[in-house]
């Protein structure tokens, strides 16, 4: 059984969308993952299909009903079905590089997108929804951030980005942004590469690299080099280390 998602939403064509193309697309042609969308749509309500209501309370916008969202669950989730169900929303905790691996290392995930206001909270709480939020705005609706949470657990399953770039992460994992990258021409517009960079010195460059890392995150990302002090102080290991780092790890091609 390959790494399987399950998507509920209102707009299936969505998917598989651009996990179609590149390294997911050819690892969905080769079977290592698949993808089944549901259209929330079909479990909603009378003639006109409504999946939404005005909220209790009042307030703008419409909100999922929880009945509707609750049928589609039931529908297409089997009785003790091991995947975590995943609710993307603003709301939701942050989703880091431990999460996908975390999901990566499963038989895969269902996700619930939301649109309009989102979901009744008695639906989240009933179903064991794990809420998740892919950063600090606001999406129209939850696909793209499905998308994105999707593409991050792909990658990390075995045979999709080949075997160089797990090491190079692993051998990096410090939970650093990533050190500047350079190629050819080795001036262009008057800008030489760093030296350093062409010295044939491994350990000058390693060094270099790691200050660059360092630099870019305590000026960048206060809160990750906040959080990589304290580890290096306790002498702990990074979080990022069993799964590539947060912002290390190379983009795919
Ligand atoms: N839906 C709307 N905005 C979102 C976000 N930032 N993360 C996850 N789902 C969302």
């Amino acid at each position: 059984m390959s790494w399987h998602a399950t998507v509920l939403t209102l707009f299936p064509e969505m998917f598989p969308g651009p996990l179609g193309l590149s390294l997911a697309g050819r690892a969905l042609e080769e079977g290592r993952w698949s993808i089944e969308t549901h259209d929330i749509r079909t479990h909603g309500l009378g003639r006109h299909r409504n999946v939404d209501d005005t909220p209790f309370g009042g307030g703008a916008g419409m909100v999922m009903r929880p009945d509707v969202i609750g049928s589609a669950i039931a529908a297409h989730r089997p009785a003790g079905d091991p995947r975590p169900l995943v609710y993307l929303t603003p709301r939701g905790r942050l989703f880091r590089q431990e999460d996908a691996a975390r999901f990566a290392a499963g038989p895969g995930v269902m996700l619930l997108c939301g649109r309009y206001e989102g979901l009744d909270q008695r639906v989240i709480e009933e179903a064991g929804v794990e809420e998740i939020s892919i950063g600090d705005y606001v999406l129209s609706g939850g696909e793209p951030a499905a998308l994105v949470l999707l593409d991050a657990c792909l990658r990390l399953l075995p045979g999709v980005m080949g075997g160089e770039t797990s090491a190079e992460e692993e051998s990096f994992a410090d939970g650093l942004l990533e050190y500047p990258h350079y190629t050819r021409p080795a001036e262009w517009n008057d800008r030489p590469v760093p030296p350093v960079l062409l010295s044939g010195d491994h350990g000058a460059i390693r060094a270099w690299r790691r200050a660059q890392a360092e630099e870019a995150t305590r000026l960048r990302r206060p809160d990750l080099w906040a959080a990589h002090l304290s580890r290096r102080m306790a002498g702990r290991p990074s979080p990022q280390d069993m799964t590539g780092s947060v912002a290390t790890a190379s983009a795919g091609p």
